[in-house]
């Protein structure tokens, strides 16, 4: 994976559009991941949003939160007989370039797709070009639609569903998507289930999260004290899993309820119409 220090800063403005590169191996620099992009690139602008994120890895690396992802995610595949992550979906990141949270989610996605060494894919319709392009150039993968959280993930491997602070719906939708035995796949590191099914009334998780309520009886929280010194980025995140053990006492007629989800409000937290750049 690069890493700050392999970026170069060349001071060029427009570049013309020459397809799409893959970035994510080599020791390319910032300047090579320019080309084939058709957005206005201010180079002070990138070499400010890359310095910053620099810092961040560093600093998020040997905090006592990392650590605790570390070990929770190391139980949780112990759990799941599972020997690695190969691959990592996030949603809802939001704008790393304006907010201090994201830019500390993305610094410890990075910490854990280096040491998993994972594939990323990953989405929010907010991200602007020049976000995308430095998500391109850390060797994540953008997923080009929006998918609204229905991604299924792969069964023979296990995937990290990375979803800090989105909405019931991206996560409900998640969980209609991969709704089955395939569950056992995936960890996701969420907003707290039972905190969410606790603290909304009935009618809400029932409009908004209704698969959430079905698989709660079967779903292992593993808790993440949240130590972390900015307490909004971590707050209220746990990693979720669901063992084979808590899936077989679920009555087979179970997964057979499968109606797409429908949602009466629009939110911004939770945008349906595919968006892209
Ligand atoms: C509450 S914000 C959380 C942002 C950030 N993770 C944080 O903790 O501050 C929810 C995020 O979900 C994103 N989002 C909304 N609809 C989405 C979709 N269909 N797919 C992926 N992300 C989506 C929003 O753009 C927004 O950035």
């Amino acid at each position: 994976m690069l890493s700050m220090s392999d970026f170069v800063l060349v001071n060029r403005r427009r570049k013309r559009c020459n397809g799409r590169r893959n970035f994510s191996r080599g020791a390319e620099t910032l300047t090579q991941a320019w080309e084939g992009c058709e957005v206005d690139h201010d180079s002070s602008y990138y070499y400010y949003l890359l310095r910053t994120l620099d810092g961040t890895l560093v600093k998020i690396r040997d905090t006592s939160f990392a650590k605790l992802v570390l070990s929770r995610l190391t139980e949780s595949l112990t759990i799941l007989n599972s020997n690695g992550i190969s691959e990592i979906v996030c949603y809802g990141l939001g704008r790393f370039s304006q907010h201090r949270s994201s830019r500390y989610q993305l610094a410890l996605l990075l910490y854990l797709k280096e040491r998993y060494d994972a594939r990323v894919y990953i989405y929010d319709p907010i991200f602007n070009p020049q976000e995308v392009l430095v998500l391109r150039a850390l060797g994540l993968e953008i997923i080009e639609t929006n998918e609204e959280g229905k991604r299924i993930v792969r069964d023979e491997t296990t995937t990290l569903v990375y979803m800090p602070h989105c909405s019931r719906q991206l996560m409900n939708n998640f969980l209609y998507a991969n709704w089955g035995d395939g569950l056992s796949n995936c960890i996701l590191f969420a907003n707290s289930f039972s905190r969410i099914i606790n603290s909304c009334s009935r009618r809400i998780i029932l409009d908004t999260a209704g698969y959430m309520l079905r698989i709660r009886p079967y779903v292992t929280e593993l808790q993440l004290e949240n130590s972390f010194v900015h307490e909004e980025v971590f707050n209220d995140l746990n990693i979720h899993i669901f063992t084979k053990q808590d899936l077989l006492k679920i009555p087979p007629d179970f997964w057979d309820s499968r109606e797409e989800p429908r949602y009466l409000t629009d939110e911004v937290e939770f945008i349906r119409t595919a968006t892209l750049w």
